[in-house]
């Protein structure tokens, strides 16, 4: 039994005071959920820190959104990998499709950010998938294939690896995959993935696109999936962590 994590995603939200607030609401509800999954909270850079110092002593760990695939140097505005992990980072978010689509990422970059956060010692999560036009297309699994051969650096293992599969027409929409489909995309990864990530059968693959607490039971009860990556819903203490009370023990 792989053991679930469920991580928030704030994107570009709760960056002051409000997630402040939030992240304590969240560590102060944390242990029943904590006692059978792994929690994690992915706030805006500038608190990162607050965050963590917030967290410290709690069950929750705290990741970044993104990070730059150099160790330092002259990119303004960037955040290297390092910066995170020593401002209370374990975890960073590489590749997430709205910096694929906002930043014209590509799985090379994707692969570089993932090698770099694996050097200041955290743990990528990946994340992958298709969009409306592709499923359509009935291309998904082609294109999961080509993002997983193309993402994953060298070094990937069960413990510094995650990858989130989140299909880009389900974010932030309120639709999702059935859990069929939802078993057929994990079902792939998890083959894809072998040769990439090593011990890859104990590498957590996440669902992420529009969980909430209403449709979270079903959707981490699917054969190989082994958490979320929540969007909207983990912008409330109590909705994220109604998600992690759902996750399989
Ligand atoms: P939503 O849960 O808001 O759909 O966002 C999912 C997501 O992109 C998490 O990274």
């Amino acid at each position: 039994m792989i053991r679930p994590l469920i991580a928030g995603n704030w994107k570009m939200n709760a960056g002051g005071a409000e997630g402040r607030a939030l992240a304590e609401a969240v560590g102060a509800g944390a242990a029943e959920a904590a006692s059978h999954c792994d929690l994690l909270v992915c706030p805006p850079a500038v608190i990162l820190a607050a965050v963590a110092d917030a967290l410290a002593g709690s069950p929750v760990a705290v990741g970044g959104q993104d990070c730059h695939e150099a160790a330092s140097g002259a990119h303004t505005g960037d955040l290297a990998a390092a910066m995170l992990a020593e401002a209370g980072a374990s975890f960073v978010i590489v590749g997430h499709s709205e910096r694929r689509a906002d930043h014209a990422e590509s799985d090379a970059l994707v692969r570089a950010k993932a090698a770099a956060a694996h050097g200041a010692g955290l743990i990528a999560i990946i994340c992958i998938g298709e969009t409306e036009a592709q499923r359509d297309a009935g291309e998904t699994l082609a294109v999961l294939s080509g993002q997983i051969a193309g993402s994953i650096p060298d070094g990937a293992n069960a413990a510094n690896t995650v990858i989130a599969y989140e299909p880009v027409w389900a974010i932030g929409t309120g639709r999702t995959p059935t859990a069929d489909e939802v078993a057929e995309a994990h079902a792939h990864i998890r083959e894809r993935i072998k040769g990439g990530i090593a011990r890859s059968e104990e590498a957590r693959l996440l669902y992420g696109g529009s969980v909430n607490p209403k449709n979270a039971g079903e959707l981490l009860a699917v054969a190989n999936v082994n958490g979320a990556l929540v969007g909207g819903a983990s912008l409330e203490a109590a909705s994220f962590l109604e998600i992690a009370r759902q996750a399989p023990s």
